[in-house]
């Protein structure tokens, strides 16, 4: 017999299903607007592209979306400002669910001004209070894969932590592969790991798409380590609960400011060790990426002539789907053809 609780949540599913579904339009038609831009050494005009895209078509997604990680605070950010409202419900009145959501219309804008790999359009939505209002600032990060997330700790040392890894995942340590962002601040994080013998992956940007990469199995990466954005942090933390893997991260809270603003938060601890948990608390979580440029998880942007093709990854909690999407967009002309692959 189906109660009234079963019902809601059945509901509230389908909900989940169809906002995924809207989001990955929202994060494709952001992958193909900055992929015109790719290896222009434009990042702000890429990113630019992305965010007009991205703000664009999420004003014909049925919802009433509340901005709670974008593009900076209103009197920096034209669009997708941090407390903007997005989405068709906001204009027509209609009953839309509400969703807060976490956008970053392009992680790795030099990577794609450039060409590199692993440049990704991406969003993460919740329920209304499901993700953690991060302040832009830095966060030291440490993401696992679901066989290590109870081996490790951020406070451990670098050393203990891959042992931990390697002993899950079966392996020597010299044949793990580490991600770490090719910063100056990361040299000791770097000595210390080349010191164990495992191996590492430094990326020049995009430490987001890195730790989604560490959560699956046969992409090559084991584990993603150092120091990075905050607000990608949170939006790994929404894929980590829905990849069953684990961010561990701290808040790098070193100015006056920052204190101020994580006081209003609400957070006493300064030093607090969150998880995905607590960055993405939400029980309906949405992750939707598109990538831009070629990556381990998702291929680039491909214009063939008749219409352009494009990968994306769409994964929800309470439902448990991961899908990866790969999409043709048809130019509008007659005769138009399309390839299988
Ligand atoms: P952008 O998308 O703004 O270019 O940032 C990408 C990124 O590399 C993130 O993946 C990472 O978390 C952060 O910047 C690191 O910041 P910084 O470049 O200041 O070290």
């Amino acid at each position: 017999m189906t109660t009234a609780t079963d019902a809601k949540n059945s509901f509230r599913q389908n909900l989940e299903f169809e906002l995924a579904l809207e989001f990955v339009r929202v994060v494709e038609e952001a992958a193909i607007a900055s992929a015109h831009t790719m290896g222009y050494g434009d990042r702000k005009g890429a990113d630019h592209v992305a965010t007009e895209a991205m703000r664009r078509t999420m004003d014909s997604v049925p919802m009433r979306g509340t901005i709670v990680i974008g593009e900076g605070e209103r009197d920096e950010a034209p669009m997708l400002y941090i407390g903007e409202q997005v989405g068709a419900g906001w204009h027509d009145g209609a009953h839309c669910p509400e969703v807060d959501i976490a956008v970053d219309p392009l992680e790795g804008t030099n990577l794609c001004a450039t060409g590199s790999p692993n440049a990704i359009t991406v969003l993460a939505a919740s329920e209304k209070g499901g993700l953690l209002h991060a302040p832009d600032c830095y966060m030291e990060k440490l993401v696992v894969g679901p066989s290590c997330k109870d081996a490790v700790s951020l406070d451990a040392p670098v050393k203990d932590n891959l042992k931990a890894i390697a002993k899950r995942l079966d392996r020597d340590i010299n044949d793990l592969v580490v991600m770490v962002l090719e910063r100056e601040r990361h040299k000791k994080l770097i000595d210390d790991i080349r010191a164990t013998g495992a191996r590492i992956k430094l990326i020049s940007d995009g430490d987001l798409s890195a730790g989604i990469a560490a959560a699956v199995i046969g992409t090559g990466v084991h584990a993603v380590m150092g120091t990075g954005g905050a607000p990608e942090g949170v939006i790994t933390a929404a894929a980590m609960r829905c990849l069953n893997g684990e961010i561990f991260a701290r808040l790098i809270i070193d100015t006056p400011e920052l204190e101020q603003r994580i006081a209003k938060m609400g957070i006493k601890d300064k030093n607090k060790v969150y998880t995905s948990k607590d960055l993405a608390p939400g029980k309906h979580v949405i992750f939707a990426a598109t990538g831009v440029t070629e990556g381990t998880l998702l291929k680039g942007i491909r214009f063939f002539g008749e219409g352009t093709r494009t990968s994306s990854l769409v994964m929800t909690l309470d439902s448990g789907k991961v899908r990866f999407v790969d999409s043709i967009h048809l130019a509008k002309k007659p005769d138009v053809k399309v390839r299988f692959a």
